[in-house]
């Protein structure tokens, strides 16, 4: 999953120019930050800025309307940043002020079309607020879900179509690695589930395990969701199970893979068939790696299977029952975020990183070239990732590394990434469209 070869460190400003990148907005880049680790690697194309620092755990990000950036500060609120603008990469916060005060938020955000209603979440509720952009302030706070506790995954990741604006997609992960509630639909748990705004009335609460509408379940903790822009298919990215032995055998290193899920479009244009369908957790999990696992079979990459091979959920019925994903990452890679170019050319995808790794994996940005509202690699591709940011030494990771969370695009297909480990914002533009297996 690297393309290394193609790689160049982050350089500052001056030595851009010197490389004759072109795109950089000149030489003054007066407020240009530098990381306190060792400077990332950046993908063949691309060129990169560090442009905020001193964030608590930013996670999910989002443009306003007036071009302000949004932040949810997990365990803060939100945060908006007014950016200062030099051109390409040469950004800096120009001011920050706080927009909501609440520690319950954890990750999710979103934004009405009209900008003026502002959504966030806890581990429990989704609420929305009217938000004016010039004045920058909220009020009126409602809540609209509600009875979404769990211990363990406590995001719940935030998506308003853009096909059919008063729907909201919400997710909901796990209660522990292995969470057998999964299994049961009333649960709620390892869930996206869609939810008609319009249809609430004043003063009436969504229960997220019994309302909405079940886009799909045995999704373990799909952090990340996306609508593709030409056709409205859904994706998400799914974090896989840790610690997981097979027959005995421990497969845990590379097994199993993190998964790329498809879900339709939400006026079932497309792809009804999987939409609400099982994808497989607890009972059945995607193969990255097929080296040392016992009983392979016929399994491949992205194949599905069950832990024991035995019982009424063996692997054949992994595969015949349940929605197999439509790409598979390395293990314990750890997707937060996904969101497309306006074209639907690539898909951006956050890797966190690992923790059940003996080396380290993930912690960088990567992309996914997608045509027709597919990815174009196959399901049983092992190089569909493209790195487009990355840690220069995965070693020293996680104590020295950046750790990707949130994604946003502006209206210039400047790409702005969150870490929240480091407290840190980097932005990244295209400057050139490369050949082979890099864009
Ligand atoms: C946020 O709210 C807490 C608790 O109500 C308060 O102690 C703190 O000062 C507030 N922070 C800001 C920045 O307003
Ligand atoms: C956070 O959640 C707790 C528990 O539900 C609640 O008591 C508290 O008022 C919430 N804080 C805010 C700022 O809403
Ligand atoms: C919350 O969800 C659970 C299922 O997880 C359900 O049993 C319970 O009735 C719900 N609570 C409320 C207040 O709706
Ligand atoms: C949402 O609910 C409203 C009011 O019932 C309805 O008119 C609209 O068609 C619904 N949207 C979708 C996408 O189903
Ligand atoms: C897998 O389980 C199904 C359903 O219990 C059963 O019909 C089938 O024979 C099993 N396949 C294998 C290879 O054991
Ligand atoms: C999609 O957008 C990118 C970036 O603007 C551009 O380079 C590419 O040519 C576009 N591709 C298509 C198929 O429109």
């Amino acid at each position: 999953m690297s393309s290394g070869c193609h790689a160049r460190r982050l350089v500052t400003i001056a030595t851009l120019s010197l490389l004759a990148l072109g795109h950089i907005a000149g030489a003054q880049c007066a407020n240009a930050l530098a990381p306190s680790y060792e400077a990332p690697v950046v993908g063949d194309g691309y060129s990169a800025q560090l442009i905020v620092a001193g964030l608590s755990k930013p996670r999910s990000i989002i443009f306003d309307t007036n071009g302000a950036l949004l932040v949810v500060e997990s365990g803060r609120g939100v945060t908006h940043l007014d950016l200062s603008d030099g051109g390409g990469t040469c950004l800096a916060a120009k001011k920050t002020t706080v927009l909501i005060n609440n520690s319950n938020l954890t990750h999710g955000i979103e934004l009405s079309q009209d900008g003026k209603t502002l959504y966030a979440s806890s581990a429990n509720e989704v609420f929305s607020w009217t938000y004016d952009p010039a004045a920058v302030s909220v009020s009126n706070q409602r809540t609209l879900i509600q009875n979404m506790t769990n211990a363990d995954h406590v995001t719940r990741t935030l998506l308003l179509s853009k096909k059919q604006p008063d729907i909201l997609l919400v997710s909901r992960g796990s209660g522990s690695n292995i969470d057998d509630l999964a299994t049961q639909q009333s649960s709620g748990i390892s869930q996206i589930r869609a939810f008609n705004l319009t249809e609430l009335a004043p003063g009436q609460i969504y229960d997220f395990p019994s309302n909405g509408k079940l886009l799909g379940w045995g999704l373990r903790n799909s952090v990340g969701v996306a609508e593709e822009p030409t056709t409205g298919g859904i994706y998400s990215v799914e974090n896989s199970a840790d610690q997981v032995h097979r027959l005995g055998t421990d497969i845990h290193e590379d097994n199993p893979g993190e998964e790329m899920n498809f879900h339709g479009a939400l006026d079932g244009s497309i792809s009804a068939d999987s939409q609400g369908g099982n994808y497989g957790y607890p009972d059945c999990f995607a193969l990255w790696s097929t080296s040392g696992v016992p009983s392979l079979g016929g399994l491949k990459v992205g194949s599905q299977f069950s832990l024991d091979n035995s019982g009424p959920i063996n692997d054949s019925v992994c595969n015949s029952e349940y929605v197999a994903p439509r790409l598979t990452f390395q293990a314990h890679t750890a997707p937060l975020d996904i969101k497309f170019t306006p074209n639907g050319t690539l898909a951006y995808i956050t890797f966190h990183g690992s923790w059940n790794r003996d080396t380290p994996a993930g912690y960088k940005l990567s992309a996914i070239p997608f045509s027709n509202g597919a990815p174009t690699a196959p399901p049983d591709s092992t190089t569909a990732a493209v790195d487009v940011l990355s840690n220069a030494d995965l070693t020293a990771c996680p104590g020295r590394c950046f750790r990707p969370a949130g994604l946003a695009i502006d209206a210039q297909g400047r790409v702005y990434m969150t870490s929240d480990s480091t407290g840190e914002i980097y932005v990244l533009q295209q400057t050139a469209v490369g050949t082979g297996t890099s864009y």
